[in-house]
C-alpha cells in the first residue's frame, strides 16, 4: 500500500500520517514513512523524542551524499550534474528507526524553491520515485499542500492520495486545487478524511462539499491529539478505543481498496 498524505496547512496531515504508519506496523507490515513536507513534524507526530529528532539530518541537508551522487554541489547553481542519481540504497541507510516505522526525512531545499533544477532537488525527485516505484513496503508519504515531489512518472505507483480537511472554506479550497494538481500528474484515487470535527454540523458540512465514496472518515476534534502535541508523545499513545477504532476503519477501507 502507497499512501500519500496532503492538505492545508496545519489541518492534520502530519497526526493522520503516523497514526496510518503505526497501525500499519501493528497490523504487521514493514512500514516506510517518508515526511515530504519541507516544515517537517512527522518525526514529533510518531513520538520521536526532540533530543532525538535534532539528530536527523533531512537528505536535502546531506550534502555530501548529494555531491557523491549528483556529481554536484547542492545549493550552487550553473553547474553540470547527473539527473538520474543511484538512490536505491538511500531509503535503508538514512531512515531513521522507531516504534517499528523507518521514517525518512527529505528535508526542504532552501535555494531555487523545489521545483528547481539543482541537485538536492534532483536527488529527491529520484528518491521520491524510487520509494513509490521500486520498494515493497507499505507506504506513508507526508506531504505538503503542493504535492512538489511527486512527478508524472512517479503518481501511478501511488495508490491513494488522502487530502486531510477541517470543517472549513479554505482547507476544502486547498483540498480541490490539490485534486485539480494531482490529477494533472496523473494520480487517480483521492480519499479525504474530515479532522478537527467537533459537532454534526462539522461533519454535515465537510460531508456536502464531496461524495459519499471520497470519504475515507471523520476524526473528532479531541484533546487527547492535542495532549500529545503538546506533550511531544506518538499520536496513538494512551488513544481512547474510540478514536482509535476510527483510524483502524480508516486503514481498513484503505486496505479495502
Ligand atoms: N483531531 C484533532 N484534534 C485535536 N487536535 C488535533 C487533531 N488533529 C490534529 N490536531 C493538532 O493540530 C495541530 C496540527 O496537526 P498536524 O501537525 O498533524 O497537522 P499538519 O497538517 O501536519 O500541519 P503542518 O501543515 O504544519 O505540517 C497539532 O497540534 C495536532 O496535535
Ligand atoms: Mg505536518
Amino acid at each position: 500500500m502507497k499512501l500519500a498524505i496532503s492538505g492545508k496547512g496545519g489541518v492534520g496531515k502530519s497526526t493522520l500520517a503516523a497514526a496510518l504508519a503505526l497501525l500499519l506496523v501493528r497490523r504487521g507490515r514493514t512500514v516506510l514513512a517518508v515526511d515530504a513536507d519541507p516544515d517537517a513534524n512527522l518525526a514529533a507526530s510518531l513520538g520521536i523524542p526532540a533530543a532525538v529528532r535534532e539528530r536527523i539530518v533531512p537528505i536535502a541537508r546531506q550534502i555530501a551524499l548529494i555531491e557523491e551522487r549528483t556529481g554536484a554541489q547542492a545549493g550552487k547553481f550553473g553547474q553540470m550534474f547527473k539527473m538520474n542519481p543511484d538512490v536505491a540504497d538511500i531509503a535503508d541507510a538514512y531512515a531513521w528507526r522507531h516504534a517499528g516505522v523507518a521514517l525518512l526525512v527529505l528535508g526542504a531545499v532552501t535555494r531555487g524553491g523545489g521545483g528547481c533544477a539543482c541537485p538536492e532537488n534532483v536527488l529527491l525527485k529520484a528518491l521520491v520515485s524510487n520509494v513509490v516505484l521500486h520498494r515493497n513496503e507499505a507506504l506513508v508519504m507526508d506531504m505538503e499542500a503542493g504535492i512538489e515531489h511527486l512527478g508524472r512518472g512517479t503518481t501511478h505507483g501511488v495508490d491513494t492520495l488522502i487530502i486531510v480537511v477541517e470543517p472549513g472554506q479554505r482547507s476544502i479550497e486547498t483540498a480541490r486545487h490539490v485534486k485539480t494538481l494531482g490529477a494533472e500528474i496523473g494520480l487517480r484515487r483521492f480519499r479525504v478524511v474530515g479532522n478537527k470535527i467537533t459537532s454534526p454540523a462539522d461533519e454535515a458540512f465537510v460531508r456536502a462539499a464531496f461524495r459519499d465514496e471520497e470519504l475515507l472518515g471523520m476524526i473528532p476534534y479531541t484533546e487527547q491529539l492535542r495532549g500529545a502535541d503538546r506533550e511531544g508523545r506518538s499520536v496513538l499513545d494512551d488513544m481512547q478505543p474510540e478514536l482509535l477504532q476510527k483510524f483502524e476503519d480508516i486503514l481498513d477501507k484503505l486496505e479495502k481498496g
